[in-house]
């Protein structure tokens, strides 16, 4: 395992050891979004947005106030709902659409969230202040985070 993913490990079982026995979805987004916001130093922003009907409204999250609805098919976050793939932005500038909540974000992540139906629930969304924060790594311990909002862990 290299350093990086034993940081993850760590942050990994952080997580799940303050979530306890605690089922509740949002409890569980915000102790994600508050290990990896505190943890991680790299990232300048880590949340959630929950996709409410047609809309895809801001969750739990640590950082900065951010945009609270995400205008509809826009942006990557939107992108990633539609996909229900994750998506990686080495630079925000390239990517069409791209909606600027910070202006510190350089690169983004954004990883779809799924239920216990396996339906689209919203997506985790990690900010970088730096142009490829984020490399494949990243994408699988994020992903593997992810879960967890959902996972059925007792
Ligand atoms: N940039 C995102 C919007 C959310 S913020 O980065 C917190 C997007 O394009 O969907």
């Amino acid at each position: 395992m290299s350093p990086k993913e034993e940081r993850y490990q760590r942050v990994y079982e952080n997580i799940i050891s303050l979530i306890g026995d605690v089922n509740d979805p949002i409890t569980r987004m915000a102790t994600i979004a508050a290990v990896l916001h505190h943890k991680i130093k790299q990232y300048s922003w880590s949340g959630f947005y929950l996709l409410k009907g047609d809309d895809l409204l801001l969750g739990p999250f640590q950082g900065e106030a951010a945009c609270v609805k995400l205008p509809k098919d826009k942006g990557v976050c939107w992108t990633s709902i539609n996909q229900q793939k994750v998506i990686n932005v080495p630079d925000v500038n390239e990517f069409p659409g791209y909606i600027t909540c910070h202006s510190e974000t350089k690169s983004e992540l954004v990883i779809p969230v799924m239920d216990f139906d396996n339906k689209i629930f919203g997506v985790m969304d990690m900010d970088s202040r730096t142009a490829n924060g984020f490399d494949e790594t990243d994408e699988k311990e994020l992903t593997k985070i992810a879960t967890i909002v959902f996972a059925q862990l007792k």
